[in-house]
């Protein structure tokens, strides 16, 4: 056993109190760059008077390209000078290499909050033991949150800081036959975990069906004796949701992913809503284009003229679902290459339109339906035997990019 664990349960609350509502933005690669972590932000603070803003997770890194200084990892993890608190999410298959990626983001002080992920159900990396197939391989499992929660704890110590929390995000599992979360997440409090985020759904399941919610009670059930906060991930579209997934599974808070693609202004909604204050009402399309210009504006200052347009381009249909827009336009807005392209066509859309309503307010992004998981031969036989699997599992960390 690690740390303290009553300690680190406070630390996940006192994490979560930080940002004033319980609300995370989860963890998108590709999406919750700097730019859209500001943009969702405002929108908070701008519901709230700014009082409350919630945590705004970054893109996932990978714990080797962080060590080795990879220049496009290093921008990944840089954040606003208002950003408080930094949360950085890491994503690792070996202890020693998640330690020394630890050490760096606290002794150089560049984070503090720091979520590890083993939730990525993509084939490639699961194939190789990787991404949710890991936490199957308990001892490794341990072994990773031991050392980041181990190094996590004697850096800040150091330096004298404040202690900075590591936190665990997880899917249920690899298959309903190989479901990993309640001793995963036992282990992880164990370990030292200030909290561990639950998406309800196994590998298998991808991103399609719904979000198993009953699982995430399960998981707050069994770490009620650790003091663990648990947080619930998987299918909050709106601040409804948010708040019937708390009352439902007694989770300490919500992780919002998808819900908010083209809709920043959700985390406006959920911190009014967490904090008792009116909630701002959905956008009307002259509206939504001034968020969706703003978006672009603000890509353009993180990623630079080139590919700050490329990446606005993937939000476009996100943004416009439900509205009347002529399909040229939406093609041209998906191909700009400059502000300028993006002022032309907003200019030719007729902005008078409405909220379109509930057609907006359900799934998208990812919703592709499961199939087999993809795995290591032989990888189910044993959770405790890795023998033969480590460099297919050291692989798995070459070829992630979110999940
Ligand atoms: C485009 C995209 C990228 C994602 N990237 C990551 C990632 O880098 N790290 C992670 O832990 N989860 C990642 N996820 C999973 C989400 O964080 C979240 O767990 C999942 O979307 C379920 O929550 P939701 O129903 O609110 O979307 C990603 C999801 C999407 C749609």
């Amino acid at each position: 056993m690690g740390i303290d664990t009553d300690e680190r349960g406070a630390a996940g609350r006192a994490l979560l109190a930080r940002g004033g509502v319980p609300v995370v933005l989860a963890p998108m690669a590709g999406i919750t760059n700097r730019a859209f972590r500001r943009l969702a932000r405002e929108h908070a603070r701008a519901a709230t008077g700014g009082v409350a803003t919630g945590i705004y997770v970054t893109e996932m890194i990978t714990s080797r390209a962080l060590v080795e200084r990879n220049e496009e990892t290093m921008r990944m993890i840089a954040t606003d000078p208002d950003e408080s608190p930094r949360s950085v999410q890491l994503y690792g298959v070996d202890p020693a290499t998640v330690a020394a990626a630890v050490h760096l983001l606290i002794d150089e002080d560049r984070a503090d909050h720091i979520d590890l992920n083993f939730g990525c159900p993509v084939a490639k990396v699961t194939r190789k033991g990787g991404g949710s197939a890991l936490p199957w391989k308990r001892g490794l499992f341990r072994a990773i949150v031991s050392a980041a929660v181990t190094t996590a704890d004697q850096t800040a110590r150091a330096h004298g800081r404040p202690a900075v929390p590591v936190t665990v995000k997880m899917r249920k599992g690899i298959d309903p036959d190989h479901l990993t979360y309640l001793e995963a997440g036992r282990a992880a409090a164990e370990e030292g975990a200030a909290w561990v985020a639950l998406h309800g759904r196994t590998a298998a399941q991808l991103y399609g069906g719904e979000a198993d919610w009953d699982s995430i009670a399960r998981l707050v059930e069994e770490l009620e004796p650790y003091g663990v906060p648990v947080l619930g991930n998987g299918d909050v579209w709106t601040h409804v949701h948010a708040a019937r997934m708390i009352e439902q599974t007694g989770a300490a808070g919500v992780v919002v992913g998808r819900g908010c693609l083209g809709r920043p202004w959700l985390f406006g909604q959920l911190a009014a809503s967490f904090t008792g204050v009116e909630i701002p009402a959905d956008p009307d399309l002259r509206a939504v284009t001034e968020t969706m210009r703003h978006h672009a504006s603000l890509l353009i200052e993180v990623l630079g003229p080139e590919s700050g347009p490329r990446d606005f381009r993937k939000h476009i249909a996100w943004y416009l679902k439900g509205f009347a827009v002529r399909r040229e336009i939406r093609q041209g807005l998906a191909l700009v290459d400059t502000l300028d392209d993006v002022d032309d066509l907003i200019a030719r859309i007729d902005l008078d339109q409405p909220w379109p309503g509930s057609v907006s307010e359900g799934p998208r992004g990812r919703t592709q339906p499961g199939k087999r998981v993809a795995l290591p031969d032989g990888w189910l036989d044993d959770p405790d035997d890795l023998t033969g699997f480590l460099d297919d599992i050291r692989g798995a960390e070459l070829s992630i990019s979110g999940g």
